[in-house]
């Protein structure tokens, strides 16, 4: 039999993002079924063969030589399909993309806005920059990638009609706000949590006089925003969060780490005994989610406790693989340690270690959220405001010169 040609990869592809309900938009299928993927992943189609630049998949394509962590990628279609269709985005619009990566999705926004419109990418490595930028060319896309940190826009090509950061961030920087136009749409994948970074809302908004107001919320995990090394850095200010390592003889294999505010509240003693606790055996229990996904009941957690009393565990993983990270509650008072985990089957564990009351606080936190309806990502209502006033909400984090508040929309009945 033939191999597939690249033009039928790309109408399966658009027949699998519909049949799986994350296509609906006519214009965002027709980008898809034209914009070759292939063009944007020479390297790995050249080891892995074409077909596999087709899979629903994101594609690392560059990695920190130091840590082995994913610095860039093609993201996932599912999720650029979903982004896609929330930005709205329409022929003749001014676009304002963060992270070219590979520059797949800038040509995909190229295609949506046609030769009236106009795509201006941020890209903060040079190397992948001039990547992107050929790979433009190949194509055939009409796109102008700067490179440069993303957290400032592109000031030169504003005012734009939209923007999409595809690269996380916990923050909503004002430059992105103040080079939309009034009522434009940005769309963002927020880290939540300054703890657990995997906790993330790709949301879109409407901006409004003074911030944001969702349109639109999804899950998502996306590389995180990095900012860019500055030459008039002011002085570092006190680490809010402290890692604390037990390597092994041949210094690769991590045991745990701990990370996080809570250890700022703790005396060195305190924050030995939290590592050498968390090192042994705990009193384990499964936590039942009544048929929601683990990370629902583990956003919501991490967002109810004070962040102050949250650390990051990651146990018994090589220092360059990802290890088993859990969202561990402090209590400074009886120096108790709970740690809440995904477990295999897709629902949570717990384990709790000395005295009771970081247990507690994590079973009190879990029973609010069974009673609110066990609220998942898609219910939560985000809005950002910039300015000194606290906005109302269930819970809200002031991030430098914005607050980021979120509410849950009434949960449905599951
Ligand atoms: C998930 S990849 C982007 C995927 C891309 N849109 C595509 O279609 O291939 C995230 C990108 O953001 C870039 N990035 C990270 N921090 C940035 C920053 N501060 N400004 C601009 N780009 C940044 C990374 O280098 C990486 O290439």
């Amino acid at each position: 039999m033939a191999e597939p040609t690249s033009a039928d990869l790309r109408r399966d592809l658009v027949g699998h993002l519909r049949e799986a309900g994350y296509l609906r938009d006519e214009g965002v299928a027709e980008a898809f079924a034209t914009v070759p993927r292939e063009i944007f992943l020479a390297h790995h189609v050249e080891r892995h063969g074409l077909a596999d630049a087709y899979r629903d998949d994101a594609i690392v394509t560059r990695r920190d030589p130091v840590t082995g962590a994913p610095t860039s990628s093609s993201s996932q279609p599912a999720i650029m399909a979903q982004m896609l269709e929330m930005l709205g985005v329409r022929r003749g619009d001014r676009v304002l993309e963060v992270g070219t990566g590979t520059g797949y999705n800038a040509a995909l926004l190229a295609a949506l806005v046609g030769d009236e419109g106009r795509v201006t990418s941020v890209e903060l490595d040079a190397d992948t920059a001039v990547a992107a930028r050929r790979a433009l060319v190949t194509a055939g896309a009409p796109v102008r990638v700067e490179v440069g940190d993303g957290a400032a826009g592109a000031p030169e090509a504003a005012p734009f009609d939209v923007a999409m950061a595809t690269a996380s961030t916990d923050r909503v920087p004002r430059p992105w706000f103040d080079q939309l136009r009034p009522g434009g749409r940005l769309v963002v994948p927020l880290r939540l949590s300054r703890v657990v970074p995997g906790l993330q809302a790709v949301v879109a908004f409407r901006k409004a006089r003074n911030g944001f107001d969702q349109v639109a919320v999804i899950g998502g995990g996306f590389i995180p925003l990095r900012e860019a090394p500055r030459v008039d850095a002011p002085p570092a200010s006190p680490a809010r969060s402290v890692a604390l390592e037990v390597a092994d003889a041949r210094r690769d294999r991590l045991l745990v780490e701990v990370a996080g505010p809570a250890l700022a509240g703790l005396d060195r003693r305190a924050r030995q005994r939290l590592v050498v606790t968390s090192l042994g055996f705990g009193r384990s229990r499964a936590v039942p989610v009544g048929g929601a996904p683990g990370v629902a009941l583990l956003a919501y957690v991490a967002l109810a406790l004070p962040e102050e009393r949250l650390v990051e565990v990651s146990r018994a993983g090589s220092r360059s693989t990802t290890a088993r990270e859990a969202l561990g509650v402090v209590d400074a008072v009886d120096g108790s340690l709970a740690l809440l985990a995904r477990a295999p089957d897709g629902g949570l564990r717990l384990d709790a270690y000395g005295g009771p009351g970081a247990e507690r606080a994590v079973l009190a936190a879990i029973e609010r959220w069974r009673l609110a309806g066990r609220p998942r990502i898609a219910d939560a209502s985000i809005t950002v405001r910039y300015g000194p006033v606290r906005p109302h909400g269930w819970y809200s984090a002031r991030r430098g010169d914005h607050w980021i508040a979120l509410d849950w929309q009434r949960a449905p009945d599951r």
